[in-house]
């Protein structure tokens, strides 16, 4: 169960952001998606939630094949995302931008649907520590908080994998540890979480398994420790990933 994806490819013109590329996400589990800039992270979470039409490949949720099927419907059928630039209904408090998108995902009759709708932003904002922000605009928000709104915001859709793009990026030391207690909740849960975020340690520390693309292949897929003392990714990186503490 949960998201699988098997030889996506992708090309622009003569460029080949995506070659064969496999992996899968699995319920309950932190997966990292890194690599350098350009890899082809964000495309491939454009072709997961049906943004991007792939050249090849297939993409499946709980087995079933998303082909054909539009983002509304990828959504509905439990994909979550989150976007590399932050986007948020920036004139809407906290609590409504989380009601927003709780009223779009739920479906019923008026009445109860409010009071779902309710409950949904209760227990969004006091799970993510938004509560005091709640009747705050969005668009007054610093930059971290902001990150965990828009998280916030995708949960109330009650996926059941969640596709992270760069979500810490903008968040200081405090709120990166915070966001991944909030991921290692989650993932408790049971979603499946596919992680793409360049802050190395808050990817180390919380994925269970990484995968590394480089210009679009994936060169590297392993435990945290495998993935950092490989040669390969090492190379890719030109020696910025951080080197493995030592307990001695
Ligand atoms: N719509 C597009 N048309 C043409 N080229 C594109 C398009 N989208 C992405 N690309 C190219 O595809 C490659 C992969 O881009 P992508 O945004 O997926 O990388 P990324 O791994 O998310 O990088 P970053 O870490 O900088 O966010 C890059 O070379 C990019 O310029
Ligand atoms: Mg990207």
């Amino acid at each position: 169960m949960g998201l699988d994806i098997q030889e996506v490819s992708v090309r622009f013109g003569g460029l080949a952001a995506l070659s064969d590329v496999s992996l899968s996400a699995t319920e309950g589990a932190i997966t990292g998606l890194i690599g350098p800039n350009g890899a082809g992270k964000t495309t491939l979470f454009n072709v997961v939630t049906g943004m991007q039409r792939p050249n090849a490949g297939t993409v499946r949720l709980d087995g079933r094949d998303l082909r054909g099927l539009s983002s509304y419907r990828r959504a509905r059928l439990g994909l979550g995302r989150t976007f590399q630039r932050l986007e948020l209904f920036g004139t809407l408090t906290v609590a409504e931008n989380i009601g927003v998108a709780a009223s779009i995902a739920q479906r019923g009759a008026i009445k109860a649907r409010s009071r779902v709708i309710q409950e949904i932003q209760e227990e969004l904002l006091e799970k993510l520590g938004l509560t005091p922000v709640a009747d705050n605009r969005a668009d007054t928000l610093p930059t971290g908080t902001g990150r965990i709104v828009e998280l916030a915001r995708t949960l109330a859709t009650r996926p059941k994998v969640l596709l992270l793009d760069e979500p810490a990026a903008g968040q200081d030391t405090g709120e990166t540890k915070r966001f991944s207690e909030v991921l290692h909740d989650l993932a408790n849960d049971g979603l499946a979480i596919l992680l793409v975020e360049h802050d190395m340690e808050l990817v180390m520390n919380v994925c269970h398994s990484v995968v590394v693309l480089d210009y679009g292949r994936i060169i590297c897929t392993g435990s945290p420790e495998e993935v950092r003392a490989d040669p390969e990714v090492q190379a890719a990186y030109l020696g910025t990933v951080p080197a493995v503490a030592t307990n001695a």
